[in-house]
């Protein structure tokens, strides 16, 4: 049987967040530059993003820049962000034909205003679309996004818009940058590593975490339903029994 027979549709998780990672060990294995190895990820975020909207999820966040990635070379930080501009524009259409919305979420203001340009003017262009949500973790830190939100918050508590008993779990997602969207559901991360390296750190409190050896570039439609069966075999339990879940 294909796998994507094998996915049950009515256990789909909702919000899958993927930390695309290995371009570099990729390249290098084939003796190029890491230049190289990101531009054939960007055929890996296609086909995720298409297998994503094929069986229905409707959230799919995909960590394509850090704050600490600024610390790489500065060559290699613009020719990603050149990447990022030329992707947008070529992927307009598949968004538009596929009905995917595209959202960003990190401090979005740091990037070079090209890049801003045209990741607005997509936002803009998709923002009615239903099917999928594709989110774009852009010079992204969760520790900073919760720092953020602990000063928003104490800001309206200050001006007494807010008081400290009325803080809840629900009030503190309202001020992450995913206040409209679902929590993780899965995570995927590539390349072998086993670490969540400050990605959606409150979002992924009930998350099932899958991890694969494979390279990014290498990452495709096969990959994405492999990640789903095996979170579909998965109990979640949130701290209950088996029994109880019966
Ligand atoms: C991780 O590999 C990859 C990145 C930091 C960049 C991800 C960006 C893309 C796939 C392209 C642009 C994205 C979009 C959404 C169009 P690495 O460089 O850390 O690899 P390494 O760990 O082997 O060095």
């Amino acid at each position: 049987m294909q796998l994507k027979e094998q996915i049950d549709n009515l256990r789909l998780p909702k919000h899958v967040a993927v930390i695309m990672d290995g371009n570099g060990r990729w390249a290098k294995e084939k003796g190029k530059l890491r230049v190289f190895g990101h531009k054939n990820g960007v055929k890996a975020v296609r086909q995720t993003v298409e297998s994503a909207a094929e069986i229905g999820i409707k959230v799919l966040t995909l960590y394509a820049f850090s704050t600490e990635n600024w610390n790489r070379p500065k060559l290699e930080v613009e020719m990603l962000m050149n990447l990022l501009v030329s992707s947008l524009k070529k992927e307009l259409k598949l968004l538009l034909k596929n009905n995917i919305s595209l959202r960003a979420i990190g401090d979005i203001t740091t990037l070079p205003s090209r890049t801003q340009k045209m990741l607005n003017e997509v936002i803009e262009k998709t923002k009615g679309n239903t099917h999928l949500i594709l989110n774009l973790a852009l010079s992204y830190s969760s520790k900073e996004e919760i720092v953020n939100a602990f000063k928003n918050i104490s800001k309206k508590i200050v001006n007494n818009e807010l008081s400290v008993e009325e803080i809840d779990k629900n009030i503190i997602n309202n001020h992450l940058y995913t206040r409209n969207l679902p929590n993780v559901d899965l995570v995927i991360r590539t390349s072998g590593e086993k670490r969540i390296s400050n990605f959606l750190l409150w979002q992924i409190a009930y998350a099932e975490l899958y991890f694969t050896s494979v390279f990014w570039p290498d990452f495709g439609k096969e990959e994405f339903y492999k990640a789903i069966i095996d979170y579909q075999q998965r109990e979640r339990r949130f701290g209950k029994t088996s029994e109880q879940l019966k």
